[in-house]
């Protein structure tokens, strides 16, 4: 452990997870986003909008689909939560959707380090903006698209929130039941010599204990209020819209009997790290995100996994447009063939069973007559 992140968390002193994970993940000093980690090839994971262009190409048909169910309104704020280093932003950007006149795309990312990469090829892209900035920026009309990076978002969006790889990210508490109605968690204790893993007594909210209950009795589970408050927030801040959340998933009960605590995943330089505990600040933490507890505050209007997205979406269609350009073009093939080509290997990875393929797609879709297609049959 670095004396800096000493500093943070004392000798003697004990922390909730949620508290440790949230130092280890975002101080300004010694969290890993704050510091050195990131998304990409070059980074510590592989997203989705980091396989290539054409997730986003994807994702901005359905932003198409939304403002035209939305009717086509002149400004249409899409909000990025957990933009990472923006390239989501830019696929979408580039694939030109035909709400472009209208897109005011806001990055919302809590790591500066990560915003001030924003503005790299992204045409339209307005700056990095406070409170005000924010408001001006979503109010604005035609002619789109344009950007902005800012940790803030606002309220009274008419548009999408959307969120990729965001919610395995925030904080949460590990907890067990016993069985008889009793819950426990887990803390992190400074023992001087490092840093170790306590059980202490705790209380859950009773709106979650039910869906806690579901697991066995004595197995470690994550609890994660943050993300039901994101979900709850980001549901407050849409006057007309949907929440759109890509993540890795499951039901409480089934990533509770996951052996040796296997949901509970660290992540540095596209390798699996070490104990979560270990390098506190130098490696990424994370745990599959507990479907059937977001679904205690707001019930999703549609789970899908990505494969079931992306094909409704026509990921084979562009895949073939793809293969045809570049037989057209094999001969002497110019960028957009090598593109087209690479349409190919990228839709494989996205749609991978047992990888992102199976990740799941939560849609709620707030203040509208009519809910896109599908209906949450994955809801348990
Ligand atoms: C796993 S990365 C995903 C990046 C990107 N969405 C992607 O799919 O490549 C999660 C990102 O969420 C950001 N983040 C975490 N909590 C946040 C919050 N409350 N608001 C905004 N961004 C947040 C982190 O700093 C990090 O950049």
């Amino acid at each position: 452990m670095t004396d800096e992140f000493q500093s943070r968390f004392p000798v003697g002193t004990t922390l909730s997870y949620a508290q440790y994970m949230d130092i280890a993940l975002y101080d300004e000093s010694v969290g890993f986003y704050a510091t050195v980690g990131r998304a990409g090839r070059r980074g510590d994971f592989l997203t989705s909008p980091e396989v290539g262009p054409l997730f986003g190409a994807l994702i901005a048909r359905r932003l198409d689909e939304e403002w035209l169910a939305l009717g086509s309104p002149e400004t249409f704020v899409v909000v990025e939560f957990g933009a990472g280093p923006g390239t989501l932003a830019r696929s979408i950007a580039f694939a030109g959707p035909e709400c472009a006149p209208a897109l005011r795309y806001l990055m919302v990312e809590r790591s500066a380090e990560q915003r001030a990469l924003h503005a790299e090829h992204l045409e339209g892209w307005m700056g990095d903006v406070d409170a005000a900035g924010v408001e001006t920026f979503v109010s604005g009309v035609g002619p789109g698209p344009k950007f902005a990076s800012s940790p803030i978002a606002p309220y009274g969006i008419t548009g999408v929130i959307l969120a990729n790889e965001l919610l395995d990210n925030l904080a949460f508490d590990i907890v067990r039941h016993d069985g008889a109605g009793n819950f426990e968690r887990l803390d992190v204790h400074h023992t001087g010599e490092g840093l170790e893993f306590v059980v202490a007594p705790t209380e859950v909210p009773a709106s979650l204990a039910p869906v806690l209950f579901s697991a066995p009795a004595g197995e470690w589970m994550p609890l994660q209020e943050h993300a039901v408050r994101w979900l709850m927030e980001a549901v407050d801040r849409l006057d007309r819209g949907s929440v759109i959340a890509i993540d890795y998933g499951a039901a409480t009960d089934e990533i509770a009997r996951r052996p040796d605590m296997g949901w509970l995943r660290t992540f540095v330089g596209q390798e699996r790290a070490g104990h979560p505990l270990d390098a506190p600040g130098g490696c990424d933490i994370t745990a599959d995100v507990a479907v059937d507890q977001l679904a205690t505050a707001v019930r999703p209007t549609v789970i899908t996994t990505q494969r079931q997205f992306l094909e409704r979406l026509g990921i084979s269609q562009l895949v073939e447009e793809g293969r045809q350009i570049w037989i057209e073009k094999a001969s002497a093939p110019d960028v957009e063939a090598l593109r087209a080509r690479s349409r190919i290997g990228e839709a494989e990875a996205l749609l991978e069973s047992g990888g992102l393929g199976d990740f799941v797609v939560l849609e709620w879709t707030i203040g509208m007559a009519e809910a896109p297609e599908g209906s949450p049959e994955n809801l348990r």
